[in-house]
């Protein structure tokens, strides 16, 4: 059984999308130790709370400093057993000290086709804005792992969606996300607890 803890910063669709697929057994042999945001009012905690998982809100805020704050999120995700780390809409850069904590065990999902509009300043719905402003005519998401980079670990799976004339980036957002971003994240989590693609 792989034990995962999701990270996440807001409405949590990503994290339903897991929810629903273990509930379903489309997703198998994988539990959801824990539940991390960094903001309280993160409307994917209620969402693991629903569903009866363990959940908590870790802010950097109530740390003195970075170095507490990571240690903090080690001990919490060690504490879990959770063998894979995973980015759900988790909006806090990681610090190089987390990151090798977890080595190649952490991964990310974002929202266009890598190495398109990622990187610094590059999340939500900027992403998806940029996209637009540039004229794409196709865009997607990426599942990747997590290095010391933005979006710079290497790509796990990808899948492509069209832009359509008259998209908004509201509208493209809403399309990546139903027709990629949830189908992929549990795919590759299957992936990996089958042992399709290796963890470090
Ligand atoms: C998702 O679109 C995710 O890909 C994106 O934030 C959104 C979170 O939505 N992540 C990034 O942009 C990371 N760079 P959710 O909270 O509803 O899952």
């Amino acid at each position: 059984m792989l034990k995962i803890a999701v990270l996440v910063s807001g409405g949590g669709t990503n994290l339903q999308a897991i929810i629903d697929a273990i509930e379903k057994k489309e997703l198998t042999n994988t539990q959801i130790a824990l539940v991390i945001s960094n903001k309280k009012d993160a409307y994917a905690l209620t969402r693991a709370a629903e569903h009866g998982i363990k959940s908590c809100c870790i802010s950097p805020k109530d740390y003195a400093d970075r170095a507490d704050y990571d240690q903090a999120m080690i001990d919490a995700i060690r504490g879990s057993g959770a063998e894979l780390v995973v980015l759900a809409g988790f909006l806090v850069v990681l610090s190089a000290r987390f990151v090798d904590a977890f080595s190649h065990r952490i991964i990310n999902i974002h929202p266009s086709l890598i190495p398109s509009f990622c990187g610094d300043g590059f999340y939500g719905l900027r992403v998806h804005e940029a996209a637009l402003k540039r004229g794409v005519k196709i865009t997607g998401a990426t599942v990747h792992f997590v290095d010391s980079g933005t979006d710079t670990g290497p790509i796990i799976m990808q899948k492509a969606v069209e832009v359509q004339d008259g998209d908004t980036p509201e509208i493209l957002q809403r399309r990546v996300m139903e027709q990629a971003e949830w189908k992929l994240l549990p795919a590759v989590i299957q992936a990996i607890a089958d042992g399709r693609v290796p963890i470090g």
